[in-house]
């Protein structure tokens, strides 16, 4: 989507017209010389529009106009999420009657960047492998945003073009996550990374590890989950060193699980909602859209992104429950469940980040069912070492500002009985109860070299059912979240 600014108190012509008003309020026109005041005032007045936060309504004018009403909500509760749902709300309610752009009215205190998300964000479709696509009416292509007098237009032209790089990181994220296995597989995630590569004007380097160099590396616990596909697995590299005279001083390493297809391996998972499984490359996308991103910014951070990807499959070669892997860094690991596969690939990734010294090390995994027991669908599983707990907070607040919220879980040293093993130094499952720490604390065991953060995004990488700015499916979550992160990491 093309987000345009215009003055606002000028005549334009646009026939589609969206006004932000907030709950019991008035709808916020300031000085727009176009806006239809009576109109609006006479619809909310017959109590038609109650200006709830996400609501819309369309009316229509004597001079032809259609007006898109959206609400904030409470007009003491106004944050980042409003403008978002306010934004997003309009949006869908005007691609539906096959407009492909619009004016927005923007009121003076609008969080820009929240709106831009808002906008960009519900307009995604994945329509890539639909033979009849609709001509019109997927999203609006065009959004002027009328500013009222008072603005930086500066400040709001710069806003937005940063929006528009961090946004189609996002989008970019999505496109993997909707994608069918058989399409996007390791070799897939790979070279979509090297694409990434080629358009950075040199700020992203990519390197792929293929199975003999694997091996040869001792990545034995992330060849052993990939032993059952005839896809081979891989560790993609990515290097981002941002065009800035000085070089960074710090370095930050993110994990992503690209498990490209999650079977369950031979303790194959039950036949409802399998094909979700095709989202548990959910933290690789992240990683692979937050570098889109990188590829166009010069942040003063030096960031690598490591995707162990493989596919979870039962056959001849699979490992089995009862196995005992040695895992790259020495450590054994006993095989309960094939199907708790993501803490095994993570595991080789976590103990070769300690390579670049990493100032914070982050992954992001679809990890644990028991996590979105826990928590749902609102926030990410947050856990982390003595030394990263520190940075937790720095990611609640990013969390909180972009709409990617996360929380923290406790790691008491005595979750790690959870995964005591008799004939190996750790098991790869630990039961249901408690089972998305377990998890955690099983991945510690390979992050500690370094200050350490895990999120775990199964509940919040993909939805069931649209929502706000989101559609079914994957969501990208975790771009706009490490981006936040990023810029503000020094
Ligand atoms: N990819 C799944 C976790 C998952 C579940 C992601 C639901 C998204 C939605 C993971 O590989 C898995 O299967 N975990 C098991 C672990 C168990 C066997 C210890 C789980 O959570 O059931
Ligand atoms: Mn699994
Ligand atoms: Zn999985």
């Amino acid at each position: 989507m093309k987000i345009n600014v215009l003055a606002s108190d000028v005549h334009t012509d646009f026939e589609n017209i969206i006004v932000m008003a907030t709950a019991d309020g008035e709808p916020e026109f300031g000085e727009c010389a176009i806006a239809d005041k009576p109109l609006m005032l006479r619809v909310i007045e017959m109590g038609d529009f109650s200006g709830k936060r996400g609501s819309c309504l369309l009316v229509y004018g004597e001079d032809g106009r259609r007006w898109a009403m959206t609400g904030l909500g409470a007009a003491d509760k106004i944050n980042g999420r409003a403008w978002r749902a306010a934004a997003a709300a309009a949006q869908k309610k005007l691609a539906a009657t096959g407009a492909i752009s619009a004016a927005l009215i923007l009121p003076l205190d609008a969080d820009v960047a929240e709106v831009a998300a808002g906008l960009t964000l519900s307009g995604y479709k994945y329509d890539d492998l639909i033979s009849k696509k609709a001509a019109q009416g997927k999203h609006l292509e065009e959004v002027t945003l009328l500013l009222p007098e008072g603005a930086d237009i500066a400040s709001i032209e710069e806003t937005l073009s940063l929006s528009a790089i961090h946004l189609a990181g996002t989008q970019r994220a999505r496109d993997l996550m909707y994608a069918p296995g058989n399409i996007v597989n390791p070799d897939y995630l790979a070279a979509e990374s090297m694409r990434i590569a080629a358009k950075s004007e040199g700020r992203v380097k990519t390197t792929v590890m293929n199975e003999a160099a694997l091996a040869e590396g001792k990545f034995d616990a992330l060849l052993a989950v990939g032993r059952g596909s005839v896809n081979d697995s891989h560790l993609v590299i990515m290097e981002y060193t941002p065009h800035l005279e000085e070089i960074p001083e710090k370095t930050v390493v993110l994990v992503g699980k690209g498990v490209t297809f999650d079977t369950g391996g031979i303790s194959l998972k039950p036949v409802a909602l399998m094909e979700e499984m095709k989202y548990d490359m959910g933290g690789a996308a992240a990683v692979l859209g937050l570098f889109h991103a990188l590829s166009k910014l010069d942040l003063p951070v030096r960031v690598i992104g490591l995707v162990p990807t493989v596919e979870n499959m039962p056959g001849s070669q699979a490992y089995r429950p009862g196995d005992v892997i040695v895992s790259r860094s020495g450590l054994s690991i006993e095989v309960i469940s094939t199907d708790a596969e993501g803490r095994v690939i993570m595991a080789d990734a976590l103990d070769y980040a300690s390579k670049w010294e990493p100032d914070l090390l982050i992954d992001l995994a679809t990890l644990t069912g028991a996590t979105v027991v826990g928590l749902g669908h609102e926030c990410a599983g947050m856990m982390s070492n003595e030394k990263g707990a520190a940075f937790e907070e720095a990611l609640k607040v990013a969390g909180e500002k972009v709409g990617e919220r996360v929380w923290s879980l406790p790691m008491f040293e005595e979750y790690g009985e959870l995964i005591k093993s008799d004939v190996a130094d750790m098991k790869n499952s630990g039961g249901r109860y408690g089972g998305g720490i377990a998890a955690g604390k099983f991945l510690q065991r390979f992050a500690d070299h370094a200050p350490w953060i895990h999120l775990d995004i199964a509940g919040t990488a993909y939805l069931g059912k649209e929502r706000e700015h989101n559609p079914k499916g994957g969501n990208g979550f975790g771009v706009r979240l490490l981006l936040e992160f990023l810029e503000n990491f020094n």
